[in-house]
């Protein structure tokens, strides 16, 4: 990672410090499904961070030159140590061995209820990066430049894949493509050309279930290298996201409900075609489904997606769709406990 030159070639400066982030979580309308080697996407992914779904990290350093195997603690209850975060550690250590001179503390919290199904793991490995690199820059004596966002949206990707694109304000794009030209497989990077309408997006997350997820996203991109429809899967990608960049630029809601619609249904059906084929919809999924078509008929400025599970996220224009109300009492009258989170575009990590 050339990005990260200018860390290499300094020595430390200082032996301790802190840094705190807080980072949102986004949502996918191009869906990130099949990987490759590192954390390389099989196809370009495209979503908006939020606004009130986030996680905030602090993490301290320490250095000690005779220590020589990268150590960290949590001391947080939102946050769990597992194998995907041991590994996330030892990768960065190998691209960066200097890493293993230093201790890291790290305490997180998640602005929303940890057990709605919201997945944590994109708001939390953005915030964890954001802190780490802030770490790196003052321990070598490093200005964060521009390339900031960037180097800790590719060390964001090794953590989980859609977390590079928890980082920025508004839309971020991650996976080298014919149609954005600086868009890259290592990090995400913004897409500005964006009509009023998709600037000002609410997002209604629908929670029907609250239970975690049977299967892990994880194992969900292993089965698509696999998969009986991978090819055509990811050609689909690639023409839904040309196909969409121009819908958010000239603001056509009908279009976007097509595209968005049309990736959330690819995705479930993805799991369920697969070769342990599973679902992650249930009943009340498709209720939730029904409601919302129902009401797009009434009023366009309305959509919805999911992501690998079985809640849905439900996006509208605040001031034009006129619906939302009455939307909502049906969703509460059809399905027994279903909750709501009100959320929106969001304007990406910050510094705390
Ligand atoms: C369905 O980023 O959670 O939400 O890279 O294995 O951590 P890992 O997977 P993850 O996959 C997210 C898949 C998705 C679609 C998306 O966000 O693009």
């Amino acid at each position: 990672m050339k990005l990260f030159n200018n860390l290499k070639a300094s020595s430390i400066e200082k032996n301790q410090g802190e840094a705190h982030w807080q980072a949102p979580s986004n949502i996918a309308l191009i869906k990130y499904w099949g990987k490759r080697e590192l954390q390389l996407p099989s196809n370009p992914s495209l979503s908006f961070s939020l606004s009130k779904c986030l996680t905030q990290t602090k993490v301290k350093y320490s250095f000690d030159q005779k220590q020589n195997k990268i150590a960290y603690t949590l001391i947080s209850q939102d946050i769990k140590s597992n194998a995907k975060m041991n590994k996330f550690f030892n990768i960065l250590a190998e691209l960066f061995p200097k890493l293993h001179h230093f201790s890291f503390e790290i305490e997180t919290q998640n602005t929303f209820p940890h057990s709605v199904g919201i997945a944590s793991s994109a708001s939390g490995y953005a915030a964890l990066s954001l802190s780490l690199l802030s770490c790196l820059h003052e321990a070598f004596g490093v200005e964060e430049d521009e390339n900031f966002f960037k180097k800790a949206s590719s060390i964001a990707r090794i953590g989980s894949g859609s977390a590079c694109r928890s980082l920025l304000g508004g839309f971020s794009l991650w996976g080298k493509n014919k149609y954005v030209p600086q868009s890259s497989d290592e990090y995400s990077v913004g897409i500005d050309d964006i009509h009023q309408d998709f600037r000002e997006l609410n997002n209604l997350i629908c929670i029907v279930d609250k239970e975690p997820k049977k299967v892990s996203s994880s194992q969900g991109h292993e089965l698509m290298n696999q998969h009986p429809f991978k090819v055509q899967r990811f050609s689909q990608a690639y023409e839904n996201l040309n196909s969409l960049l121009s819908i958010l630029r000239t603001g056509d809601w009908r279009s976007f409900a097509g595209i968005v619609e049309n990736e959330a249904l690819t995705l479930h059906a993805l799991m369920m075609s697969s070769d342990s084929p599973y679902l992650l919809m249930t009943a009340d999924t498709l209720k939730a489904i029904e409601v919302v078509k129902s009401y797009q008929k009434q009023d366009h400025y309305l959509a919805y997606t999911m992501d690998a599970g079985p809640n849905l996220h439900i996006f509208y224009h605040p001031q034009k769709c006129k619906v939302i109300d009455k939307l909502k009492a049906e969703l509460k009258e059809r399905i027994e406990d279903c909750d709501f989170i009100e959320d929106k575009i969001g304007s990406g990590a910050r510094k705390l």
